[in-house]
């Protein structure tokens, strides 16, 4: 039941996201969804007034047509007075002033909104893949790259590019809060901008379908004072601490992540150098799991690492059938980067 499972997805994922703004897109937090939500609640008050006057027009024409006429229909003489014409000329009329109204104001949006009002000093290039996002943080000192993953942290108020990549088929970077939706397309780079005005946590998911876990691909815009952002930036571009040596199940641990999970995933200090799965040098500083599936408490993350085709059938990340003892030591260890 691919659908029952998508809507339940679509209906359930906000509320699993413990953001103040989960999918929302009738009220804007950044200078590109005002213009945009005006058009929104603008555009949807004129099909409502729409609405009124002609369900109004209607009724009335039915009653006064009813309240003359007490023979049978068939008797009602066709008015092909000229009077009849000219009202239709107005409706017209006024409909169409209407309608070209709300069009220029939406090309008027659509053109205020295309580029930010000033440079923006940050860009991130966002891939997405199969089920997941990847952030990488240019910088044109290779030494400030950092590369995450689906946590995109931004500074606020200040308008942040993005740079769109594919890594396999089709997907759709949609913050509601924040901007539109943008395609990613294999083969192609596209570019958006997104702006926060206040601090917080903002919800995003991928808006094509692509595959299975589509309704899995979510994740979050997570905004900060310049000030906590370049600390949070500072501390992510830092390597994984390696465990203290008095934790011999951590150290263990390492040795098995490398072995089992290094060839996909990168920790940042050690030998796990894989690129095809999320880094997680810093792993336990995020707030969820999967793509924005699971939160990320201890229970969940051993939970995933044990069976992730159970959490997340069709995932890419296989069930390797860890033995009790090694299952502990990776959980053990995963749980020191922080
Ligand atoms: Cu990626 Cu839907």
């Amino acid at each position: 039941m691919p659908h029952t499972h998508a809507l339940l997805a679509t209906i359930i994922l906000p509320r699993l996201v413990d953001a103040p703004t989960p999918l929302t897109f009738m009220r804007g937090y950044g200078s590109k969804t005002y213009p945009v939500t005006a058009l929104t609640w603008g555009l949807l008050a004129i099909s409502i007034i729409v609405v009124i006057i002609i369900t109004g027009l209607v009724v009335v024409g039915v009653w006064r047509r009813r309240a003359r006429s007490s023979d049978s229909i068939a008797q009602v003489p066709v008015n092909r007075g000229a009077s009849g014409v000219g009202s239709v000329a107005i409706a017209v009329g006024i409909s169409s002033l209407v309608l070209l109204g709300s069009v220029i104001w939406t090309v008027v949006v659509l053109a205020d909104i295309n580029a930010p009002a000033k440079k923006p000093a940050l860009t991130i290039e966002v891939t997405g893949q199969q089920w997941w996002w990847k952030a990488r943080y240019l910088s044109d000192d290779p030494s400030r790259v950092l590369t995450t993953a689906n946590e995109i942290h931004i500074p606020t108020g200040e308008p942040i590019r993005i740079k769109l990549l594919s890594a396999d088929v089709l997907h759709s970077f949609w913050v509601p809060a924040l901007t539109g939706k943008t395609q990613t397309v294999p083969g192609l780079t596209n570019t958006t901008w997104l702006e926060a005005d206040r601090p917080g946590v903002y919800a995003g998911q991928c808006t094509e379908y692509c595959g299975t876990e589509h309704s899995h691909m979510g994740f979050l815009v997570v905004a900060q004072k310049p000030a906590a952002f370049k600390a949070w930036l500072n501390a992510e571009l830092k390597p994984a601490a390696p465990p203290p040596p008095s934790d011999a199940t951590a150290l263990q641990g390492e040795k098995d992540f490398v072995f089992h999970c290094g060839t996909c995933h990168t920790v940042r200090g050690t030998d796990a150098g894989g690129t095809v799965a999320p880094d997680l040098t810093h792993v336990m500083s995020r707030a969820m799991l999967a793509a924005n599936t699971l939160r990320n408490t201890p229970a969940n993350l051993a939970g995933w690492i044990a069976d992730p085709q159970a959490q997340k059938p069709g995932t890419k990340m296989p069930t390797l059938y860890l033995s009790g003892p090694q299952l502990n030591a990776i959980v053990t260890y995963v749980r020191t980067l922080k």
